[in-house]
């Protein structure tokens, strides 16, 4: 039987992604977004990529905050699983607006789960991120290293964790896998959905872009004196299609049966997942200066760089164990920092103002 998956804020770069790779796979999709930070042509888009599974997605504007329209549609459809990715996610922004980020992305999930455990719809994929390892002492991170957050954004991340765990803790029905997101770029090959973010990007690739496109001037690089190979930050970047495929793998994951055999009769029985915690990385790591050669080279263009001071709050190395995903989801990602340029720039050089238009961003 089909199954039909609830993924909040859908409309959103790694949700439209991965929407498009549920409907590619089979799955039916009801998106939820506020599209507060997002655009719901990204919605039409992904209906098109998807041509005949095109008609399986659902899209409603929904904020999680909204008890009772969250309550109307849970009592209408019936969901096997949830996809949650709707919240705010800008670290400088959440160290100023500390209560507009616990507000969104806590009290969003909080009725969420709770209307969820109501319709007896038990079954969760979280997007938390890498940032859940604040400073790691060593890399590559891998899932049982000691977590903490360097702001209100990272707390959220590090609450939501919490919380998931101890649902699970309080009624084993539940069966949830958290994604920790090391970091997510490049675009759908077919350059027609990407990230699009308003205002003026606070990570590297969405500002190498707006550079690339001539948005901006050049790019300001935030630290040449980390003791790396050339003295800038070291990140595992990730395709978005490959993190997308991260959350099917998770899916199949929690609608996993074994096979029993008892009295002669043999069953299937639905694996006891509990709350499990993955890694999505490619268990590499780029510098910052690596990867703007590699855009450049993808791109043709070159990008006017900027040295300047360390960013607060930035560690220097940070890079995954991809291991335990490997094992266990069957999942490993398949594309370099190579393919993540060229799809940057695919979306880039089609979209150069994303999915609006020039005199609608800033
Ligand atoms: C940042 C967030 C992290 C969040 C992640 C989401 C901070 C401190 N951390 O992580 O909590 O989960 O985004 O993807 O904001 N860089 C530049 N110039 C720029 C932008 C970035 O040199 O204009 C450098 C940074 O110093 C860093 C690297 O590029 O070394 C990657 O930065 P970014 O894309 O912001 O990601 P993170 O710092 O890993």
């Amino acid at each position: 039987m089909t199954k039909n998956i609830l993924i909040t804020g859908g409309a959103g770069y790694i949700g439209s992604h991965t929407v498009l790779q549920l409907l590619l796979g089979g799955f039916k999709a009801v998106v939820i977004d506020n599209l507060d930070n997002s655009s719901e042509i990204a919605i039409k888009r992904v209906t098109e990529l998807a041509g005949d599974f095109g008609k399986n997605l659902v899209f409603h504007q929904l904020d999680l905050r909204n008890r009772e329209a969250l309550e109307q549609l849970f009592a209408t459809s019936n969901f096997d699983a949830v996809i949650h990715f709707a919240g705010l996610k800008a670290v400088g922004e959440s160290v100023e607006k500390p209560l507009l980020y616990y507000n969104n992305n806590i009290i969003g999930t909080i009725n969420l789960l709770e209307v969820m455990a109501v319709h007896g719809c038990k079954k969760l994929v979280f997007s938390s991120s890498a940032t859940v390892y604040g400073w790691p002492k060593e890399v590559p991170c891998t899932e049982d290293f000691p977590l903490c957050a360097t702001n209100p954004y990272g707390r959220t991340k590090l609450f939501i964790e919490e919380i998931c765990r101890d649902i699970y803790l309080s009624d084993s029905e539940w069966k949830v896998i958290l994604l920790r997101y090391f970091n997510p770029v490049g675009a759908h090959p077919s350059g027609y959905i990407g990230e699009d973010p308003r205002g003026i990007p606070n990570n590297l690739m969405p500002f190498v872009q707006q550079v690339a496109v001539g948005r901006r001037p050049s790019l300001t690089v935030y630290g040449n004196d980390y003791s790396t190979k050339d003295g800038t930050g070291v990140r595992d970047y990730i395709h978005v299609v490959d993190l997308s495929d991260g959350h099917i793998a998770a899916l199949r994951k929690l609608f996993e049966s074994n096979i029993g055999v008892a009295q002669q009769l043999i069953f299937l029985f639905e694996s006891n997942i509990g709350c499990e915690v993955y890694n999505l990385g490619t268990g590499k790591g780029t510098s910052v200066l690596e990867m703007v050669s590699a855009f450049e080279k993808a791109s043709g263009k070159k990008i006017p760089l900027v040295m300047a001071g360390r960013r607060p709050g930035d560690a220097e190395v940070v890079y995954g164990s991809t291991v335990k995903a490997e094992r266990e989801l069957n999942w490993k990602a398949k594309y370099g920092i190579d393919e993540m340029c060229r799809d940057q720039w695919n979306w880039a050089s089609k979209n150069p103002y994303g999915y609006g238009s020039p005199d609608s961003t800033e």
